[in-house]
């Protein structure tokens, strides 16, 4: 069955445990190599990986691209607003035309169920570059980042502030997942869609909800946040004005865990969503977390490919 990565349940907590070892392994064994050398395995070698993007994007773009590469293949890109697809060719269609010419998939979508439509019609792996409702790529990335750093999944107590948005979503279904604790705070009006949560609290995570940004992370190990306006949304005054109080600043860092680390998916608003004091500062893990997507991105597509996980 052909293996699409559209959430991180679809490769479940075992198959994204095995592409957690192997994006740590992999990154260790080539530590000495020059970035554009290949992996002494090539285990992609001869696969192409279309990549589809109808938004902006620097990190999915060149971790995929840097991923295929260093695993032996090649990968090409479709700008929505130069291909066929941003003249009204059907997103079904497409599906069928790159199966034909290309080994897999990656697109970044404005809308979650272009992307199910997409792997409905596709014959080859489609992957989840980021829609409105997700962003599995980055929090196995995430993932990588926390464990690298010395703190085990299980139990751990995890933060977020602001915006109930993609990015939350797939880290509250990595919670369930991997059995950890999310306290989410966001103003009233921003929540998370509840099926996360509820699913998430189904598998055995907790998942909490304050509108106190101090309750959220105390005792926390990890604080998370994210863009208050994601692409696509209305630059809007009043939903900045509702997010201040849930700035990640150094009062907010006193109240966690005096190791707590700080994850941000990346491009950041300083000054907005995060101080320069805190994602410049020593407990953030901003720019491993940067460098693991390329880690994480060529573990997913080894595990699309039926080369990691049962
Ligand atoms: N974090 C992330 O997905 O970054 P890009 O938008 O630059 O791809
Ligand atoms: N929530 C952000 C993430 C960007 C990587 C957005 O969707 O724009």
């Amino acid at each position: 069955m052909t293996r699409h990565f559209i959430s991180l349940s679809d490769a479940g907590g075992d198959g994204v445990a095995a592409i957690l070892a192997d994006a740590i392994d992999r990154k260790a064994a080539r530590a000495h190599l020059p970035k554009g050398t290949m992996d002494a395995d090539a285990p992609l070698a001869g696969r192409t990986l279309a990549m589809i993007f109808e938004k902006n994007s620097t990190r999915t773009r060149v971790s995929f691209d840097m991923a295929i590469r260093q695993l032996g293949g090649t990968a090409l890109v479709l700008e929505g607003g130069t291909s066929q697809i941003g003249r009204g060719e059907t997103i079904a269609d497409t599906a069928r035309v790159l199966s034909r010419m290309v080994d897999a998939i990656m697109i970044r979508t404005d809308d979650h169920a272009k992307i199910e439509e997409m792997a409905r019609h596709a014959t080859v792996p489609v992957i989840n570059g980021l829609t409105d409702l997700s962003h599995p790529c980055q929090i196995v990335a995430d993932l990588q980042t926390v464990l690298e750093s010395g703190l085990a999944l299980p139990g751990s107590q995890w933060a977020w502030l602001g915006d109930g948005n993609n990015v939350l979503h797939s880290i509250i279904e990595a919670a369930g997942l991997f059995k950890f604790d999310v306290r989410v705070a966001v103003p009233e009006g921003y929540e998370p869609d509840p099926r996360f949560g509820d699913e998430a609290q189904a598998r055995g995570a907790r998942i909490t909800l304050t509108r106190d940004a101090v309750e959220a992370v105390s005792g926390a190990d990890v604080i998370v946040t994210d863009t208050w306006i994601s692409m696509g949304q209305d630059h809007a005054e009043a939903k900045l004005a509702a997010m201040m109080p849930y700035q990640v600043n150094d009062a907010l860092m006193a109240a966690a865990k005096a190791d707590a680390r700080f994850l941000h998916c990346l491009p950041a608003h300083r000054g907005e969503e995060v101080t320069d004091t805190v994602i410049d500062g020593p407990r953030s893990l901003v720019w491993d977390e940067a460098e693991n997507r390329l880690h994480a991105q060529k573990a997913v597509l080894r595990w699309c490919f039926g080369q990691l996980g049962e």
